[in-house]
């Protein structure tokens, strides 16, 4: 293990906590959820359905976003086995958005170097027993807890746990964000139980899973990037490119940052020139929400 759990120079170099005060502003309450719920646009929902096997792998099922109401929808979660992310808060939840900005704000302030460019929002609504399987986001991440308790463990962003040649897959689109995991990993975690009214933030890219722990879930999820983030994603999705047409590029941790920008830049021409063809587009949606259903999840006929 690193002494400092990441091989990425960032100004967040473990796992930490913060206060935020988006509870006692009632963004979590039944009726605040399933308020909307009824008026999110359907196509920024993302449903999921994990099921794992003895060694820790996992396999996902898709939903679509179905016509319950928004209350309807909500016990459906809360009773089932599901995962339901909203995307693009900032225009989703404009309200919750801005709150959380300001606390955003703090956590910037208690991070000295970290600057973000540009953030976006997620809103996670899971299921009690919910498990979100090891990933990692090509992203820095504060995730305000809201409501319930989950378990997140941290893993350090080393090759070991994270090849890069695996981050260049998922950046370049040509898998999920599901790496590589094995029940030996568990050894290096660093584990953190979230309760409602804190935030944890962790090095940028690190590996890391959730485990909600016996009860429904509400986070907010605010990923941003910094020009550091841009600069190592584009050069992670130049490498991808490279390593498709035969060549070895070296890693991007052994790169200077003049040599991380100018691999950015290049990155930019490729996605204009669409050399990297996203192989997650277009998949197909298996299950609807339904409260009555065996984990909250009725069939789609295929
Ligand atoms: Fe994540």
């Amino acid at each position: 293990m690193t002494a400092t759990r990441t091989r990425y120079a960032g100004p967040i170099t473990a796992a930490g906590i913060h206060d935020h005060s988006l509870v006692g502003q009632g963004f979590a309450t039944d009726d605040a959820l399933a308020a909307m719920l009824d008026r999110y646009p359907a196509d920024l929902f993302d449903i999921n359905l994990y099921d794992y096997d003895d060694a820790g792998q996992v396999s996902l099922r898709t939903g679509s976003r179905g016509r319950l109401g928004g209350a309807e929808l909500l016990a459906a979660i809360q009773q089932g086995r599901l995962w339901v992310n909203l995307r693009e808060v900032e225009s989703g939840w404009p309200e919750l958005w801005a709150a959380a900005m300001t606390e955003f704000g703090k956590v910037q302030g208690a991070c000295p170097g970290l600057r973000a460019v540009r953030s976006s929002g997620q809103l996670i609504l899971s299921s009690p027993k919910a498990r979100v399987p090891y990933h990692f986001d090509a992203a820095g991440v504060v995730l305000f807890h809201l409501r319930g308790r989950k378990r997140v463990f941290v893993y350090p962003g080393d090759e070991a746990h994270l090849a890069e040649t695996d981050m260049e897959q998922v950046v370049t689109r040509q898998t999920t964000e599901e790496l590589p995991y094995s029940l030996a990993f568990e050894a290096d975690a660093q584990v953190i139980d979230l309760e409602p009214g804190q935030a944890l933030t962790w090095p940028l890219y690190a590996p890391h899973r959730v485990e909600n722990l016996d009860r429904f879930c509400v986070s907010l999820s605010i990923e941003f990037q910094t020009w550091p983030s841009r600069f190592r994603n584009g050069a992670l999705f130049t490498n991808a490119v490279l390593r498709r047409a035969g060549g070895r590029p070296r890693f991007t941790d052994q790169m200077p940052t003049p040599e991380l920008a100018a691999r950015w830049a290049a990155s930019l021409a490729l996605k204009r020139a669409g050399v990297m063809k996203s192989r997650i587009a277009g998949f197909q949606r298996d299950f609807e929400p339904d409260a009555g259903a065996a984990d909250g999840a009725r069939a789609l006929p295929g």
